[in-house]
């Protein structure tokens, strides 16, 4: 099997270069060989390469930022899906995607299913959903899977935040109303590449005859404020923090250029029921990650 992966270099996309190569050979697409702006390019390239399956991790991820760079966050998130998923069509390639949690408005206070209202409520959110709709309009035989608060210990993610702060600062306020629930890369990696593994005989006609939106992500939710205090929790060089005080703050006290949904845990039982995968539970999750 021949796989193309896109974002070779992102959160995920660094995982899926550990999964991939037991599966396949693998083409590993990083910014630096390919500007996903570029949409010719895309097309191009796939056209060339002709895989069996193509994984799309790449995504434009500052949220805030999307905000004044609307066109190239639509480029990203909505046309080069589109291109991406028309060319695995073409060359009768199952195509997977990776969408967010930021499609919904947060006002539905549970776990947010499958089907339920999409409405973002910021120009990211915006334009992975516009980037889902094109899949479905030429896709064939294609998976986007909606995850949420996607950490890593690797760069910038909250964990690596969280740590950061806690050697800089006394006291730390983090928000107590924004919910969701956090999924680490790896396991995002590992449960995806299994459900290829489990269906690799006929993976185009399985996934064809599955095809469609599925929500992906760590088992049950928290509040980044309870997430923060078990990150510090898990930190395997807790003598380094000088943090003592951790206390919970409001999302009305950090303005931020775009608005983000308070509650948007996602209920993935679909995915388990489809593909006969458990989810594991978030914070357990977190303790692996988090192992020295
Ligand atoms: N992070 C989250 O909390 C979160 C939550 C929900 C859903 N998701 C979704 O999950 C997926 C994976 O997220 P992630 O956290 O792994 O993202 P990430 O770490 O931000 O990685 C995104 C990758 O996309 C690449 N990229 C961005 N613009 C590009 C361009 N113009 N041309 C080529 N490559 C470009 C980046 O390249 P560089 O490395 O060169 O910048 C980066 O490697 C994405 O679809 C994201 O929308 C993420």
């Amino acid at each position: 099997m021949k796989i193309v992966l896109f974002g070779k270099n992102g959160q995920l996309g660094w995982e899926f270069q550990r999964t991939l190569p037991i599966l396949g050979e693998v083409i590993s697409v990083g910014r630096d060989d390919l500007d996903l702006s570029d949409l010719n390019a895309v097309q191009h390239i796939l056209e060339e390469l002709k895989p069996n399956l193509i994984i799309n991790t790449s995504a434009y991820t500052e949220v805030d930022l999307a905000e004044t760079e609307a066109e190239l966050a639509m480029n990203i998130n909505a046309q080069a899906p589109g291109i991406m998923a028309e060319a695995a069509r073409k060359c009768s390639a199952v195509f997977i995607h990776y969408s967010t949690d930021y499609v919904f408005d947060g006002k539905r206070g549970s776990p947010y299913s499958e089907g339920d209202l999409t409405n973002p409520l910021n120009v990211y959110g915006s334009s992975k959903l516009k980037g889902e709709g094109n899949i479905k309009q030429a896709g064939d035989a294609y998976l986007i899977l909606r995850t949420s608060w996607v950490y890593s210990l690797r760069g910038n993610s909250f964990v690596n935040k969280v740590l950061g702060w806690a050697r800089k600062n006394e006291t730390l306020r983090i928000v107590s109303d924004q919910i969701s629930s956090p999924t680490w890369a790896r396991m995002l990696a590992e449960i995806t590449s299994s459900m290829i593994a489990q269906n690799h005989a006929d993976l185009l006609e399985s996934i064809r005859e599955r095809r469609g939106v599925y929500h992906l992500a760590g088992n049950g939710y928290t509040s980044r404020y309870e997430w923060a205090k078990q990150i510090l929790a898990n930190d395997p060089n807790r003598t380094e923090q000088v943090a003592r005080v951790i206390e919970p703050a409001l999302s009305d006290d950090f303005p931020t250029l775009a608005a983000r949904p308070l509650f948007s845990a996602l209920n993935c039982s679909r995915f388990e029921k489809t593909f006969g995968l458990q989810l594991p539970d978030w914070s357990h999750t977190l303790g692996l990650a988090m192992a020295k």
